[in-house]
């Protein structure tokens, strides 16, 4: 039966990790990769981590499964992470937190919630988004629509959005980016949030909110802003939440699906139906990065040390998009691309069409995905004026 399959072609961003190992010139840079890179191009196991490492390899006693729903611990110390230590849901007992393979896994439990229990209800993401998040709700089932996120000039389209949301089937699914959006880097300011609040509160929608770099733009707390608005305005709400990025965790695969709901008696319901959707995926979700994040959370030492080394991360990324602002000026091409500088996390559309990412690459060694998005950690202090340079030819 095999002999019918069809190859399909590789991932294109692991195509470009290929090429770019491969290119001999001294001068590359990989602005393609979607992992944070520090100044010394390297993906740093943050000390925090390292030390809580320690700990649990001195301190854990089993490694029987921890149930559909994870650990408890990481429950107790990632919902105020996200919803804020005083949060009135939280008060409440209005909100459930399963943890989950990664934000990607926490992204297929909410499809697969919305597939079983809320049916026909459609699914309405941004233009662009991640791309995984087409796969994720396609293969769950989810009918996927797009609204518009980014203009023709290269900026956010907030009225094109608005005007698509409020057109939206009551009782739909709005997938929104809580900040630092992917591909684009282009967030909403609070009285955007305030104005989707609004919509979805007209439209009945229910939002989904994807929080995959919580203090990778402006702070633990200010990332979350859009996220606590709608969390504290809305009866239902679905979160996915990631320690990919922020505790430096990718591969550990450490994630959770929060929901909201009116009441606990509702969020008990919701609760039981999602740990049926997590045992019929993996059954339990793996345990290490979750109790890392415990172990480091539940310290006051540790989680001051890890806050340290996310502002360090977070500082390095804002201070690398104002430095290629800077770059720019011998070129007079830093009013052309200042909202570089005003865009959040690690990516950042550029604006560059294919044939210039072509030619940058071809010409200069420098690597980015043909849509134009560019990976700002990949930048250093050193290869900025050589960048700035290789884009001022290709303009
Ligand atoms: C927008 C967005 N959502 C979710 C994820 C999922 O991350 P992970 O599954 O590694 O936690 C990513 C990772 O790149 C992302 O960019």
């Amino acid at each position: 039966m095999f002999e019918q399959i069809q190859r399909v072609p590789g991932d294109a961003i692991l195509g470009l990790i290929e090429a770019f190992n491969k290119d001999t010139n001294p001068n590359k840079v990989d602005l393609g990769v979607g992992v944070y890179r520090d100044a010394e191009g390297t993906t740093p196991i943050m000390r925090a981590v390292k030390e809580a490492e320690a700990l649990l390899l001195k301190n854990e006693t089993t490694k029987s499964y921890i149930g559909s729903h994870g650990d408890p611990r990481y429950a107790k110390v990632v919902l105020p992470m996200v919803l804020g230590e005083d949060s009135p849901v939280l008060a409440a007992g209005r909100a459930s937190l399963t943890q989950s393979p990664g934000g990607t896994g926490a992204l297929r439990l909410a499809a697969d919630f919305i597939h079983t229990q809320l049916p026909g209800k459609g699914i309405w993401v941004s233009d662009p988004t991640w791309p995984n998040h087409l796969g994720i709700f396609e293969a769950a089932g989810v009918t996927l629509r797009k609204y518009p996120y980014v203009d023709a000039e290269n900026r956010l389209d907030f009225p094109g959005m608005l005007a698509a949301l409020k057109e939206i089937p009551e009782g739909d699914v709005v997938l929104l980016h809580a900040c630092c959006h992917n591909p684009s880097g282009f967030d909403l300011n609070a009285d955007q949030w305030q104005q989707v609040l609004e919509v979805v509160k007209d439209r009945k929608l229910l939002p989904l909110i994807d929080f995959a770099y919580q203090g990778f733009g402006d702070g633990l707390d200010e990332d979350a802003y859009g996220v606590r608005l709608l969390a504290e305005n809305l009866d239902e709400a679905l979160i996915t939440s990631s320690c990919s990025k922020n505790f430096g965790l990718y591969r550990e695969r450490t994630g959770a699906l929060i929901a909201i709901a009116g009441d606990n008696e509702q969020m008990e319901n919701v609760r039981s139906q999602i740990a049926i959707v997590a045992r019929e995926n993996y059954s339990n979700p793996p345990a290490h990065g979750g109790a890392i994040v415990a172990e480091i959370l539940e310290s006051a030492e540790l989680a001051k040390q890890w806050r340290e080394e996310l502002t360090e991360m977070r500082n390095r990324i804002n201070g690398l998009r104002r430095d290629f602002v800077e770059a720019l000026k011998p070129f007079e091409l830093d009013e052309k691309y200042a909202f570089i500088a005003e865009q959040r996390g690690m990516f950042s559309y550029t604006g560059l069409s294919p044939e210039q990412v072509d030619r940058l690459r071809e010409e200069f060694g420098i690597y980015m995905v043909r849509s134009g998005r560019a990976n700002v950690a990949g930048l250093a202090s050193e290869n900025l004026p050589y960048v700035a340079k290789a884009i001022a030819a290709v303009n």
